[in-house]
């Protein structure tokens, strides 16, 4: 055990010399990381916060800021970060991935560094320790453009994040011993809204509010587990305008398949009668569908939520054409990997095909899920550690 601390002290020294450099603004989080106890499904349940937010504070950055945020561990068990979809991260000690980085121990700290340089667009971070995401400690990301930059759509009256989860009632430690004991994880309990899921008793609270006439912008991310959830608004429609940082062709759904780990988003005009609306998310592609909701309020309405609820599309075929709908709008804004029609996809020959398939098997007791036969195996010296300390052929399992 006094090794283990000994190592994570040499990493947390080791991550921390290197600083973030440049003229570009600065901003500064002190994150606390709890248990606490809330009912998403109604039940009690043990959940992740931080700063007793379920989900956590949104992140709401512009293109080119630095971004430091002081991670305390107050849970029981080591605690890592990830930022989905952040492509400069300044360098790997910021990755938030057991293996390269060294978890944060319970009652420490460490510090986050990271530029999101030359990005816009929604995006989520998420615990990648153990079982954690079950439980929480997931939120918004957003990174505007710079005032420079021209946007192709008119500035919103507002601007909401949409965290969307399937969800568990039993504790992350307990879903944990589970796969630990060969089981499986089976369904999910329900479906989360920001944490919620809307009673329809008359007493839910709105989770957010709409001026008559005006037009808002949501930002849809499935921070889920299994499940793809179908999104849609009670009479409304949505005029997609970004996904994975490029604006889009700004075409008009009446709902979005959300895959795991997608963000999306939308334009919603307040141009129905005054009261309120749910946002209802749906599982797909399984027989049991968990539905859950959300209210949007209109600041005039009196009314609630009619009881009923729109239908989900069925079936694998209308997603895929929703997919093969998406199209970059080549003419507006937007950092790109690379100048538009170099890679010349049509053109280039294949020399090499590669098979990735699924699988699951029990290893000593235990359900384990593999690539082509190759499971994740936490390495005994955190590769990042190995590599300062140059031993990478020392005896370090990769
Ligand atoms: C974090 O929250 C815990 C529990 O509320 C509290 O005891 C602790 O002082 C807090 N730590 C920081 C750094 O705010
Ligand atoms: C987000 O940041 C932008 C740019 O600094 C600011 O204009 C906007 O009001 C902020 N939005 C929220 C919801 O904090
Ligand atoms: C831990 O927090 C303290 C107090 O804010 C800060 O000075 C220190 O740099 C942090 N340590 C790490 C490793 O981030
Ligand atoms: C693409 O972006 C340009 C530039 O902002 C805008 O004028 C145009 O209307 C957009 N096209 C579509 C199809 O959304
Ligand atoms: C692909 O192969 C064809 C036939 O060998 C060749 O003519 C062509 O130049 C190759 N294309 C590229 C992009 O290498």
């Amino acid at each position: 055990m006094a090794g283990v601390v000994f190592l994570v002290l040499l990493c947390i020294s080791a991550g921390t010399m290197v600083g973030v450099r440049g003229e570009d603004p600065y901003l500064f989080f002190t994150w606390n990381v709890t248990y606490g106890t809330l009912s998403p499904l109604g039940v009690p349940q043990q959940v992740i916060l931080i700063n007793n937010q379920f989900p956590g504070p949104n992140i709401n950055s512009t293109s080119n800021n630095n971004i430091v945020i002081n991670v305390f561990n107050n849970l029981d068990e080591p605690f890592l970060l990830t930022w989905s979809g952040i492509q400069q991260r300044k360098n790997s000690w910021q990755d938030g991935v057991l293996g390269t980085n060294c978890p944060i121990l319970p009652g420490t700290n460490f510090t986050y560094h990271f530029q999101v340089k030359d990005q816009i667009g929604s995006y989520f971070y998420y615990p990648t320790t153990g079982m954690h995401r079950t439980a929480g400690g997931f939120g918004g990301l957003r990174i505007n453009s710079r005032l420079l930059i021209p946007v192709p759509y008119a500035d919103p009256e507002d601007d909401y994040t949409v965290i969307l989860n399937d969800w568990y009632t039993k504790s992350h430690t307990a879903l944990q011993k589970l796969l630990d004991s060969g089981r499986t994880l089976a369904r999910p309990d329900g479906v989360l809204v920001n944490g919620k899921n809307a009673m329809g008793d008359g007493k839910d609270e709105p989770l957010f509010t709409m001026k008559p006439g005006k037009t808002y912008k949501y930002r849809i991310c499935n921070a889920g587990l299994k499940n793809t959830l179908n999104f849609r608004i009670q009479g409304h429609t949505m005029k997609l305008v970004e996904m994975e940082g490029s604006h889009v062709v700004q075409n008009v759904y009446e709902s979005l398949d959300v895959h795991v780990g997608q963000c999306f988003s939308v334009l919603v005009t307040a141009n129905q009668d005054p009261k309120d609306y749910y946002m209802v998310a749906s599982t797909r592609f399984n027989k049991q569908v968990l539905t859950g909701k959300g209210i949007i309020r209109y600041t005039n309405g009196k009314d609630p939520a009619s009881p009923e609820l729109p239908e989900a599309p069925v079936g694998w075929a209308w997603s895929l054409n929703q997919f093969r709908s998406f199209r970059w709008n080549l003419t507006a804004s937007a950092a790109r990997p690379n100048p538009q029609g170099s890679y010349h996809y049509g053109s280039i020959n294949i020399t090499r095909t590669i098979k990735l398939i699924n699988s699951a098997s029990q290893e000593g007791g235990k359900l384990r899920y593999a690539l082509n036969g190759v499971s994740h195996v936490n390495p005994e010296t955190p590769l990042k550690l190995a590599e300062y300390y140059g031993s990478r052929r020392q005896g370090v399992q990769v």
